[in-house]
C-alpha cells in the first residue's frame, strides 16, 4: 500500500525520545468523504475538538491539500490523510468513531431517493472497509437518503459478522437543528434554550417534529404548526434550491455533524445522560428502523426511548413516515441481500 501522507505528528528533526510528549489524549476519529463540501468544515471542527487526538482524513479526491490546509491549525488533535481506495484500510485501522459524508448531494428537483443508485454503492464500500479495519468503532452515517443507507450498512455488517445495532447511527441531527432555530424564531427564544425532539427518518414525511413536546414547555397555533412541520420537514429542500445547482447543506450540516459526534465521543468517554435523536434500528415502532431520542454511552446507542404522548396531528404524520420508512428500509436491505 502507499504510504499515507501524515502531518501534525512530528518534524522527524530530533530523536523521538528527546520530543516532548506531544498530542492530546482523546478518540480517534475518520471522516470519510472528507474533502467535499461537508468534509471540510466537518474536518475543521473536529481538529478543534478537544475530544479528538488523531484525525484521519479519507477521500477519494482531494484530501492532500485538505489535509495540509487543516494541519496548520494550533490544536491538540494529529491529522493524517487518506487518499484511494487503496489507503482505506490504513486510515481506518484503530479508529474509535467513523464519520461518512461521502456520496453525491441533490440538486433541485431531485429527492434524497435519487442519489440511492450511486450513494448506496460508496456506502457498501466503506462499511466493508470499515467490517474490516475497526469493526468495534461507533459509525455517524450521513451520507443520503439515511433512510436507506443506514439499512445498507447494517445488512454489510450482518454479512461480515461484525453488526451491533447500538455502534450504527444515523445522522438526523440536522433536522433538530433546523427545528431548535426555526421554532425559536416563532417563540422569540434564544434557539440555544430550545430542544425539539425530531423522530422518524431524514427525508420529506418521515421527518417528524414532536412540537407537543418542546421544551421550554409551549403551545403553538394550528397555523404555526402546519408552517414549523412543513418549514423542518423541507428545510433541506430550501438550502438544495438556493443553492441553485451547487450542492445541499454542508456548512449548518457539518455543524450538526459535529454536535453529533461530540455527543459521541463524550458517552464513549462514560458521561452519563447524554441524550440524541438518531435514527437507529429500534423497537419504537413495528419498524426495524427508526429516529428517535436515544441515550449514547461506552458502547454506543445504549438505550432507545419511546416517542412519549403524541397529539393527535402528530399521529396522522407518524402513519405518513412509517409507510415512507417502511419502502425506504426494504430498498436498502434488498441492495445489499440481492
Ligand atoms: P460533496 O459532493 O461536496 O462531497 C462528497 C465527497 O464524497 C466528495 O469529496 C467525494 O469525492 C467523496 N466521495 C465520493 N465517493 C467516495 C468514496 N467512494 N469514498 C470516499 N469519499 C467519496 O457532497 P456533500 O455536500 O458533502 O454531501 C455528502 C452527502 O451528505 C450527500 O449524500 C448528501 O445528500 C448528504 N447529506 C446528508 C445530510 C444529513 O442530514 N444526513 C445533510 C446534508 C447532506
Ligand atoms: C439536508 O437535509 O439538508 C440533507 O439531507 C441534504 C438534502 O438533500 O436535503
Amino acid at each position: 500500500h502507499p504510504p499515507s501522507f501524515q502531518m501534525g505528528e512530528s518534524s522527524g528533526l530530533r530523536p523521538a525520545n528527546c520530543r516532548a510528549k506531544g498530542g492530546a489524549p482523546g478518540f480517534k476519529v475518520a471522516i470519510l468523504g472528507a474533502a467535499g463540501g461537508i468534509g471540510q468544515p466537518l474536518a475543521l471542527l473536529m481538529k478543534i475538538n478537544p475530544l479528538v487526538s488523531v484525525l484521519h482524513l479519507y477521500d477519494v479526491v482531494n484530501t492532500p491539500g485538505v489535509t495540509a490546509d487543516i494541519s496548520h491549525m494550533d490544536t491538540g488533535a494529529v491529522v493524517r490523510g487518506f487518499l484511494g481506495p487503496q489507503q482505506l484500510e490504513n486510515a481506518l485501522a484503530g479508529m474509535d468513531l467513523v464519520i461518512i459524508p461521502a456520496g453525491v448531494p441533490r440538486k433541485p428537483g431531485m429527492t434524497r431517493d435519487d442519489l440511492f443508485n450511486i450513494n448506496a454503492g460508496i456506502v457498501r464500500t466503506l462499511c466493508e472497509g470499515i467490517a474490516k479495519s475497526c469493526p468495534n468503532a461507533i459509525v455517524n452515517l450521513i451520507s443520503n437518503p439515511v433512510n436507506s443507507t443506514v439499512p445498507i450498512a447494517a445488512e454489510v455488517f450482518k454479512k461480515a459478522g461484525t453488526y451491533d445495532p447500538k455502534r450504527l447511527l444515523g445522522v438526523t441531527m440536522l433536522d433538530v437543528v433546523r427545528a431548535n432555530t426555526f421554532v425559536a424564531e416563532v417563540l422569540g427564544l434564544d434557539p440555544r434554550e430550545v430542544d425539539v425532539p425530531v423522530v422518524g427518518g431524514h427525508s420529506g414525511v418521515t421527518i417528524l417534529p414532536l412540537l407537543s413536546q418542546v421544551k421550554p414547555p409551549c403551545s403553538f397555533t394550528p397555523k404555526e404548526i402546519d408552517y414549523l412541520t412543513d418549514r423542518i420537514q423541507n428545510g433541506g429542500t430550501e438550502v438544495v434550491e438556493a443553492k441553485a445547482g451547487t450542492g445541499s447543506a454542508t456548512l449548518s450540516m457539518a455543524y450538526a455533524a459535529v454536535k453529533f459526534a461530540d455527543a459521541c465521543l463524550r458517552g464513549l468517554r462514560g458521561d452519563s445522560g447524554i441524550v440524541e435523536c438518531s435514527f437507529v434500528a429500534s423497537q419504537v415502532t413495528e419498524l426495524p428502523f427508526f429516529a428517535s431520542k436515544v441515550r449514547l454511552g461506552r458502547t454506543g446507542a445504549e438505550e432507545i426511548y419511546p416517542l412519549g404522548p403524541l397529539n393527535e396531528y402528530e399521529r396522522a404524520g407518524l402513519e405518513k413516515a412509517k409507510k415512507e420508512l417502511a419502502t425506504s428500509i426494504q430498498k436498502g436491505v434488498s441492495f445489499i441481500r440481492k
